[in-house]
Protein backbone atom coordinates (compact mmCIF):
# COMPACT_ATOMS: atom_id res chain seq x y z
CA UNK A 1 0.00 0.00 0.00
CA UNK A 2 1.57 3.33 -1.55
CA UNK A 3 1.23 6.60 1.00
CA UNK A 4 0.22 9.30 -0.89
CA UNK A 5 1.09 13.02 -0.66
CA UNK A 6 -0.93 15.76 -1.60
CA UNK A 7 2.20 18.54 -1.61
CA UNK A 8 3.64 16.34 -4.02
CA UNK A 9 0.50 16.09 -6.12
CA UNK A 10 0.06 19.75 -5.98
CA UNK A 11 4.01 19.74 -7.14
CA UNK A 12 3.60 17.72 -10.14
CA UNK A 13 0.17 19.68 -11.42
CA UNK A 14 2.52 23.04 -10.99
CA UNK A 15 4.96 21.30 -13.00
CA UNK A 16 2.41 20.23 -15.83
CA UNK A 17 1.36 23.95 -15.76
CA UNK A 18 4.63 24.98 -16.67
CA UNK A 19 5.13 22.64 -20.01
CA UNK A 20 2.03 23.34 -20.45
CA UNK A 21 3.29 26.99 -20.78
CA UNK A 22 6.36 25.51 -22.47
CA UNK A 23 4.62 24.10 -25.02
CA UNK A 24 3.00 27.08 -25.85
CA UNK A 25 5.79 29.21 -25.92
CA UNK A 26 7.51 26.43 -28.31
CA UNK A 27 4.32 27.31 -30.41
CA UNK A 28 5.19 30.99 -30.57
CA UNK A 29 8.80 30.26 -31.09
CA UNK A 30 8.25 28.58 -34.10
CA UNK A 31 5.16 30.98 -35.38
CA UNK A 32 7.53 33.96 -35.15
CA UNK A 33 10.50 31.99 -37.37
CA UNK A 34 12.44 32.15 -34.55
CA UNK A 35 13.82 28.55 -33.67
CA UNK A 36 17.02 28.93 -35.51
CA UNK A 37 18.20 32.20 -34.13
CA UNK A 38 20.20 30.95 -31.06
CA UNK A 39 23.09 28.33 -33.14
CA UNK A 40 25.12 27.36 -30.10
CA UNK A 41 23.49 24.83 -27.41
CA UNK A 42 25.17 26.42 -23.68
CA UNK A 43 22.55 24.50 -21.07
CA UNK A 44 23.75 26.26 -18.15
CA UNK A 45 25.45 29.49 -19.88
CA UNK A 46 23.15 30.60 -22.47
CA UNK A 47 20.91 31.83 -19.52
CA UNK A 48 22.43 34.69 -20.11
CA UNK A 49 21.46 36.47 -23.89
CA UNK A 50 24.31 38.62 -25.11
CA UNK A 51 24.78 41.68 -23.05
CA UNK A 52 27.00 43.92 -24.80
CA UNK A 53 26.67 45.45 -28.69
CA UNK A 54 29.73 43.09 -29.50
CA UNK A 55 28.29 40.30 -28.53
CA UNK A 56 25.28 41.02 -30.09
CA UNK A 57 26.98 41.00 -33.59
CA UNK A 58 28.66 37.97 -33.08
CA UNK A 59 25.13 35.90 -31.96
CA UNK A 60 23.89 37.90 -35.37
CA UNK A 61 26.97 37.23 -37.20
CA UNK A 62 26.47 33.65 -36.28
CA UNK A 63 22.73 33.40 -37.91
CA UNK A 64 23.77 35.27 -41.07
CA UNK A 65 25.95 31.92 -41.33
CA UNK A 66 23.22 29.80 -41.65
CA UNK A 67 21.07 28.75 -44.35
CA UNK A 68 17.77 30.42 -43.00
CA UNK A 69 19.31 33.90 -43.28
CA UNK A 70 20.62 33.56 -46.37
CA UNK A 71 17.20 32.06 -48.29
CA UNK A 72 14.47 33.34 -46.00
CA UNK A 73 15.65 36.13 -43.96
CA UNK A 74 18.65 38.30 -45.75
CA UNK A 75 16.71 41.81 -45.12
CA UNK A 76 17.01 41.14 -41.55
CA UNK A 77 18.40 44.16 -39.51
CA UNK A 78 19.86 43.46 -36.07
CA UNK A 79 17.03 44.58 -34.09
CA UNK A 80 14.76 42.00 -36.15
CA UNK A 81 17.36 39.44 -35.27
CA UNK A 82 16.97 40.59 -31.55
CA UNK A 83 13.32 40.07 -31.73
CA UNK A 84 13.48 36.54 -32.49
CA UNK A 85 16.14 35.68 -30.48
CA UNK A 86 14.08 37.01 -27.82
CA UNK A 87 11.12 33.81 -28.09
CA UNK A 88 13.95 31.42 -28.51
CA UNK A 89 15.70 32.34 -25.27
CA UNK A 90 12.87 32.63 -23.53
CA UNK A 91 11.53 29.11 -24.35
CA UNK A 92 14.95 27.99 -23.66
CA UNK A 93 15.13 29.79 -20.18
CA UNK A 94 11.67 28.45 -19.22
CA UNK A 95 12.96 24.81 -19.84
CA UNK A 96 15.54 25.51 -17.28
CA UNK A 97 13.13 26.99 -14.58
CA UNK A 98 11.58 23.66 -15.34
CA UNK A 99 14.58 21.91 -14.67
CA UNK A 100 14.77 23.84 -11.69
CA UNK A 101 11.28 23.79 -10.13
CA UNK A 102 11.63 19.73 -10.30
CA UNK A 103 14.84 19.67 -8.69
CA UNK A 104 15.22 22.22 -6.14
CA UNK A 105 12.32 20.02 -3.73
CA UNK A 106 14.02 17.10 -3.98
CA UNK A 107 16.70 17.30 -0.96
CA UNK A 108 13.76 18.60 1.39
CA UNK A 109 11.20 15.33 -0.12
CA UNK A 110 14.30 12.79 0.31
CA UNK A 111 15.09 14.40 3.68
CA UNK A 112 11.01 13.63 4.90
CA UNK A 113 10.97 9.95 3.74
CA UNK A 114 8.83 10.93 0.65
CA UNK A 115 11.29 10.21 -2.14
CA UNK A 116 12.60 6.55 -1.83
CA UNK A 117 8.90 4.75 -3.36
CA UNK A 118 8.52 7.76 -6.01
CA UNK A 119 12.11 7.08 -7.44
CA UNK A 120 10.94 5.26 -10.15
CA UNK A 121 8.46 8.09 -11.43
CA UNK A 122 10.61 10.79 -10.69
CA UNK A 123 13.25 8.94 -12.39
CA UNK A 124 11.14 8.59 -15.81
CA UNK A 125 10.69 12.65 -15.21
CA UNK A 126 14.65 13.42 -15.26
CA UNK A 127 15.05 11.06 -18.14
CA UNK A 128 12.63 12.33 -20.19
CA UNK A 129 12.98 16.25 -19.21
CA UNK A 130 16.77 15.61 -19.72
CA UNK A 131 16.33 13.96 -23.23
CA UNK A 132 13.28 16.99 -24.09
CA UNK A 133 16.51 19.53 -23.79
CA UNK A 134 18.91 17.08 -26.03
CA UNK A 135 15.89 16.56 -28.41
CA UNK A 136 15.32 20.10 -28.82
CA UNK A 137 19.10 20.72 -29.85
CA UNK A 138 18.95 18.14 -32.14
CA UNK A 139 16.03 19.70 -34.24
CA UNK A 140 17.36 23.12 -33.78
CA UNK A 141 20.87 21.23 -35.18
CA UNK A 142 18.76 19.97 -38.46
CA UNK A 143 18.50 23.64 -39.87
CA UNK A 144 21.36 25.06 -39.29
CA UNK A 145 23.49 23.93 -42.16
CA UNK A 146 21.49 22.20 -45.43
CA UNK A 147 18.03 23.84 -44.63
CA UNK A 148 16.67 26.73 -44.17
CA UNK A 149 13.92 25.51 -41.43
CA UNK A 150 14.25 22.87 -39.07
CA UNK A 151 13.46 18.74 -40.49
CA UNK A 152 9.42 18.27 -39.47
CA UNK A 153 10.55 14.50 -38.48
CA UNK A 154 12.36 16.22 -35.52
CA UNK A 155 9.87 18.80 -34.81
CA UNK A 156 7.32 15.96 -34.61
CA UNK A 157 9.87 14.20 -32.22
CA UNK A 158 10.49 16.98 -30.22
CA UNK A 159 6.34 17.45 -29.64
CA UNK A 160 5.76 14.04 -29.12
CA UNK A 161 8.44 14.04 -26.20
CA UNK A 162 6.85 16.99 -24.48
CA UNK A 163 3.58 15.13 -24.59
CA UNK A 164 4.78 12.11 -23.25
CA UNK A 165 6.68 14.08 -20.66
CA UNK A 166 3.72 16.35 -20.00
CA UNK A 167 1.58 13.11 -19.88
CA UNK A 168 3.81 11.48 -17.32
CA UNK A 169 3.78 14.04 -14.92
CA UNK A 170 0.00 14.41 -14.96
CA UNK A 171 -0.27 10.83 -14.56
CA UNK A 172 2.03 11.25 -11.64
CA UNK A 173 0.19 13.63 -9.83
CA UNK A 174 -3.30 11.81 -10.32
CA UNK A 175 -1.59 8.98 -8.37
CA UNK A 176 -1.17 11.38 -5.55
CA UNK A 177 -4.39 13.51 -5.79
CA UNK A 178 -7.38 11.04 -6.96
CA UNK A 179 -8.74 7.44 -6.24
CA UNK A 180 -5.92 4.82 -7.14
CA UNK A 181 -6.44 2.46 -10.20
CA UNK A 182 -8.74 -0.16 -9.72
CA UNK A 183 -6.41 -2.11 -11.35
CA UNK A 184 -8.10 -2.34 -14.34
CA UNK A 185 -6.92 -0.93 -17.76
CA UNK A 186 -10.03 0.79 -19.35
CA UNK A 187 -9.43 0.12 -23.02
CA UNK A 188 -11.15 2.99 -24.91
CA UNK A 189 -9.82 6.27 -24.07
CA UNK A 190 -6.41 3.90 -24.28
CA UNK A 191 -7.13 3.67 -28.51
CA UNK A 192 -8.19 7.49 -28.25
CA UNK A 193 -4.84 8.23 -27.06
CA UNK A 194 -2.73 6.17 -29.55
CA UNK A 195 -4.72 7.42 -32.19
CA UNK A 196 -4.15 11.33 -30.71
CA UNK A 197 -0.92 10.57 -30.43
CA UNK A 198 -0.95 9.91 -34.50
CA UNK A 199 -2.83 13.07 -35.19
CA UNK A 200 -0.14 14.94 -32.96
CA UNK A 201 2.45 13.89 -35.31
CA UNK A 202 0.53 14.60 -38.32
CA UNK A 203 0.06 17.99 -36.74
CA UNK A 204 3.59 18.36 -36.85
CA UNK A 205 4.20 17.41 -39.56
CA UNK A 206 1.50 19.87 -41.02
CA UNK A 207 3.30 23.05 -38.69
CA UNK A 208 6.57 21.66 -40.04
CA UNK A 209 6.32 21.22 -44.07
CA UNK A 210 4.04 24.48 -43.67
CA UNK A 211 1.24 22.33 -45.26
CA UNK A 212 -1.69 24.63 -44.24
CA UNK A 213 -1.28 27.05 -47.24
CA UNK A 214 -1.36 23.76 -49.75
CA UNK A 215 -4.93 23.72 -48.96
CA UNK A 216 -6.49 26.89 -47.40
CA UNK A 217 -9.93 26.13 -47.61
CA UNK A 218 -12.76 24.01 -46.00
CA UNK A 219 -14.62 22.25 -45.84
CA UNK A 220 -13.39 21.03 -48.74
CA UNK A 221 -9.37 20.36 -49.79
CA UNK A 222 -8.65 22.98 -53.08
CA UNK A 223 -12.64 22.39 -53.92
CA UNK A 224 -11.98 18.23 -54.19
CA UNK A 225 -12.99 15.79 -50.80
CA UNK A 226 -9.36 13.84 -51.90
CA UNK A 227 -6.75 15.55 -54.27
CA UNK A 228 -5.75 13.18 -57.16
CA UNK A 229 -2.02 14.28 -56.81
CA UNK A 230 -2.17 13.06 -52.87
CA UNK A 231 -0.80 9.61 -52.03
CA UNK A 232 1.44 9.79 -54.70
CA UNK A 233 3.92 7.34 -53.21
CA UNK A 234 4.86 6.12 -49.34
CA UNK A 235 7.12 9.20 -48.60
CA UNK A 236 3.88 11.17 -49.39
CA UNK A 237 2.77 9.78 -46.25
CA UNK A 238 4.93 12.01 -44.26
CA UNK A 239 6.79 14.28 -46.78
CA UNK A 240 4.44 15.81 -48.92
CA UNK A 241 2.42 18.81 -47.75
CA UNK A 242 -0.94 17.94 -49.32
CA UNK A 243 -0.76 14.31 -48.33
CA UNK A 244 -0.09 15.32 -44.53
CA UNK A 245 -3.17 17.55 -44.74
CA UNK A 246 -5.23 15.18 -46.21
CA UNK A 247 -4.36 12.48 -43.80
CA UNK A 248 -4.20 14.89 -40.76
CA UNK A 249 -7.77 16.66 -41.85
CA UNK A 250 -9.57 13.06 -42.20
CA UNK A 251 -8.10 11.79 -39.10
CA UNK A 252 -9.36 14.46 -36.91
CA UNK A 253 -13.11 13.38 -37.30
CA UNK A 254 -12.31 9.67 -37.45
CA UNK A 255 -11.29 10.72 -33.68
CA UNK A 256 -13.80 12.79 -33.55
CA UNK A 257 -16.25 10.26 -34.35
CA UNK A 258 -14.89 7.93 -32.20
CA UNK A 259 -14.47 10.55 -29.23
CA UNK A 260 -18.60 10.95 -29.54
CA UNK A 261 -19.20 6.79 -29.93
CA UNK A 262 -17.00 7.07 -26.38
CA UNK A 263 -18.58 9.57 -24.37
CA UNK A 264 -22.14 8.25 -26.09
CA UNK A 265 -21.23 4.41 -24.46
CA UNK A 266 -19.28 5.58 -21.52
CA UNK A 267 -21.09 5.03 -17.90
CA UNK A 268 -22.50 7.51 -16.01
CA UNK A 269 -20.86 6.58 -12.93
CA UNK A 270 -17.78 9.00 -14.64
CA UNK A 271 -17.48 12.58 -13.04
CA UNK A 272 -19.06 14.84 -15.47
CA UNK A 273 -16.54 17.08 -16.17
CA UNK A 274 -13.46 13.90 -16.73
CA UNK A 275 -16.99 12.34 -18.77
CA UNK A 276 -17.64 15.44 -21.12
CA UNK A 277 -14.47 17.55 -21.42
CA UNK A 278 -13.00 15.10 -24.38
CA UNK A 279 -16.43 16.16 -26.12
CA UNK A 280 -15.96 19.62 -26.02
CA UNK A 281 -12.19 20.08 -26.28
CA UNK A 282 -12.03 17.44 -29.62
CA UNK A 283 -15.04 19.85 -31.10
CA UNK A 284 -13.29 23.16 -30.50
CA UNK A 285 -10.00 21.36 -32.04
CA UNK A 286 -11.90 20.90 -35.10
CA UNK A 287 -13.40 24.22 -35.28
CA UNK A 288 -9.94 25.74 -34.87
CA UNK A 289 -8.44 23.42 -37.53
CA UNK A 290 -11.14 24.45 -40.06
CA UNK A 291 -10.75 28.28 -39.45
CA UNK A 292 -6.92 28.23 -38.70
CA UNK A 293 -6.74 26.85 -42.64
CA UNK A 294 -8.76 29.31 -44.12
CA UNK A 295 -6.67 32.04 -42.23
CA UNK A 296 -3.65 30.17 -43.89
CA UNK A 297 -3.20 33.33 -46.29
CA UNK A 298 -3.37 36.02 -43.53
CA UNK A 299 -0.04 35.55 -41.25
CA UNK A 300 -2.20 38.42 -38.79
CA UNK A 301 -4.99 35.75 -38.18
CA UNK A 302 -2.99 32.22 -38.68
CA UNK A 303 -0.69 33.34 -35.73
CA UNK A 304 -3.00 33.46 -32.70
CA UNK A 305 -5.05 30.91 -34.70
CA UNK A 306 -2.62 27.92 -35.33
CA UNK A 307 -1.43 28.49 -31.66
CA UNK A 308 -4.78 28.45 -30.51
CA UNK A 309 -4.89 25.31 -32.33
CA UNK A 310 -1.76 24.03 -30.92
CA UNK A 311 -3.28 24.08 -27.47
CA UNK A 312 -6.64 22.61 -27.78
CA UNK A 313 -4.52 19.70 -29.05
CA UNK A 314 -2.70 19.63 -26.03
CA UNK A 315 -6.36 19.87 -23.70
CA UNK A 316 -7.52 17.30 -25.87
CA UNK A 317 -4.56 15.00 -24.52
CA UNK A 318 -4.87 16.00 -20.97
CA UNK A 319 -8.28 15.36 -21.11
CA UNK A 320 -8.79 12.03 -22.59
CA UNK A 321 -5.81 11.16 -20.41
CA UNK A 322 -7.69 12.08 -17.21
CA UNK A 323 -10.47 10.18 -18.38
CA UNK A 324 -8.29 7.06 -18.82
CA UNK A 325 -6.91 7.69 -15.10
CA UNK A 326 -10.63 7.68 -13.78
CA UNK A 327 -11.97 4.82 -16.46
CA UNK A 328 -9.03 3.01 -14.78
CA UNK A 329 -9.56 3.95 -11.10
CA UNK A 330 -13.27 3.70 -10.27
CA UNK A 331 -14.02 0.54 -8.41
CA UNK A 332 -17.51 0.11 -8.77
CA UNK A 333 -18.65 1.73 -5.16
CA UNK A 334 -17.09 4.88 -5.91
CA UNK A 335 -18.65 4.98 -9.44
CA UNK A 336 -21.64 6.12 -7.71
CA UNK A 337 -20.82 9.05 -6.26
CA UNK A 338 -16.89 9.99 -7.24
CA UNK A 339 -17.63 13.56 -6.58
CA UNK A 340 -18.24 13.07 -2.50
CA UNK A 341 -15.31 10.72 -2.72
CA UNK A 342 -12.61 12.83 -3.96
CA UNK A 343 -14.06 15.65 -1.21
CA UNK A 344 -13.96 13.68 1.46
CA UNK A 345 -10.59 11.95 0.44
CA UNK A 346 -9.17 15.27 -0.35
CA UNK A 347 -10.20 16.99 3.37
CA UNK A 348 -8.59 13.66 4.92
CA UNK A 349 -5.47 14.03 3.08
CA UNK A 350 -5.05 17.86 4.08
CA UNK A 351 -5.92 16.95 7.25
CA UNK A 352 -2.45 14.63 7.60
CA UNK A 353 -0.38 15.50 4.99
CA UNK A 354 -0.68 12.59 2.99
CA UNK A 355 -2.88 9.72 2.80
CA UNK A 356 -3.03 5.55 2.47
CA UNK A 357 -5.20 5.01 -1.27
CA UNK A 358 -7.04 2.39 -0.61
CA UNK A 359 -7.35 3.25 2.98
CA UNK A 360 -8.68 6.14 2.93
CA UNK A 361 -11.36 5.25 -0.05
CA UNK A 362 -12.72 2.02 2.17
CA UNK A 363 -12.88 4.90 5.05
CA UNK A 364 -14.82 7.58 3.00
CA UNK A 365 -16.63 4.56 1.22
CA UNK A 366 -17.63 3.31 4.89
CA UNK A 367 -18.70 6.51 6.24
CA UNK A 368 -21.23 7.46 3.81
C1 LIG B 1 -8.59 16.17 -33.27
C2 LIG B 1 -8.31 17.12 -34.07
C3 LIG B 1 -6.95 17.75 -34.27
C4 LIG B 1 -5.81 17.68 -33.52
C5 LIG B 1 -5.56 16.92 -32.23
C6 LIG B 1 -4.82 18.51 -34.17
C7 LIG B 1 -3.51 18.71 -33.71
C8 LIG B 1 -2.58 19.52 -34.32
C9 LIG B 1 -1.26 19.77 -33.82
C10 LIG B 1 -0.67 19.17 -32.55
C11 LIG B 1 -0.65 20.61 -34.67
C12 LIG B 1 0.80 21.11 -34.57
C13 LIG B 1 0.88 22.37 -33.83
C14 LIG B 1 2.31 22.82 -33.65
O1 LIG B 1 3.24 22.03 -33.59
O2 LIG B 1 2.49 23.99 -33.56
C15 LIG B 1 -1.58 20.91 -35.74
C16 LIG B 1 -1.31 21.72 -36.80
C17 LIG B 1 -2.25 22.06 -37.75
N1 LIG B 1 -3.54 21.56 -37.88
FE1 LIG B 1 -4.44 20.29 -36.60
N2 LIG B 1 -5.40 19.04 -35.29
C18 LIG B 1 -6.68 18.61 -35.39
C19 LIG B 1 -7.60 18.91 -36.38
C20 LIG B 1 -7.36 19.72 -37.46
C21 LIG B 1 -8.30 20.02 -38.50
C22 LIG B 1 -9.72 19.46 -38.60
C23 LIG B 1 -7.67 20.86 -39.37
C24 LIG B 1 -8.18 21.49 -40.62
C25 LIG B 1 -9.39 21.41 -41.07
C26 LIG B 1 -6.35 21.12 -38.86
C27 LIG B 1 -5.41 21.96 -39.42
C28 LIG B 1 -4.14 22.17 -38.94
C29 LIG B 1 -3.19 23.10 -39.53
C30 LIG B 1 -3.45 23.98 -40.73
C31 LIG B 1 -2.01 23.02 -38.80
C32 LIG B 1 -0.69 23.78 -39.03
C33 LIG B 1 -0.65 25.02 -38.22
C34 LIG B 1 0.74 25.63 -38.23
O3 LIG B 1 1.37 25.71 -39.28
O4 LIG B 1 1.16 26.04 -37.16
N3 LIG B 1 -6.18 20.40 -37.69
N4 LIG B 1 -2.75 20.22 -35.49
Amino acid sequence: MRERSRAIGVWLLALAALMVGQVLLGGITRLTGSGLSITEWRPVTGAVPPLTAEAWEDAFAAYRRIPQFERVNPHFTLADFKRIYFWEWLHRLWGRLLALCFLAPLPVLWRRGLLRRRLPGLAALLALGASQGLLGWFMVASGLTERAYVSHMRLALHLGAAVILLGTTLWLALGELAPAPSGRRARAPRVLLALLGIQLVYGAFMAGLHAAPAAPSWPTINGRWLPRETFASVEALTDDPLTVHVVHRYLAYLLCGLVVAEWLVRRPGTPPPVRHAPLIAVAVQVALGAVTVLAASAPARFLPLALAHQLGAIALFLALLVLAYFADAAPASWRQNPGKLLATQSRSSSRSGHCSSTASVAAAIARR
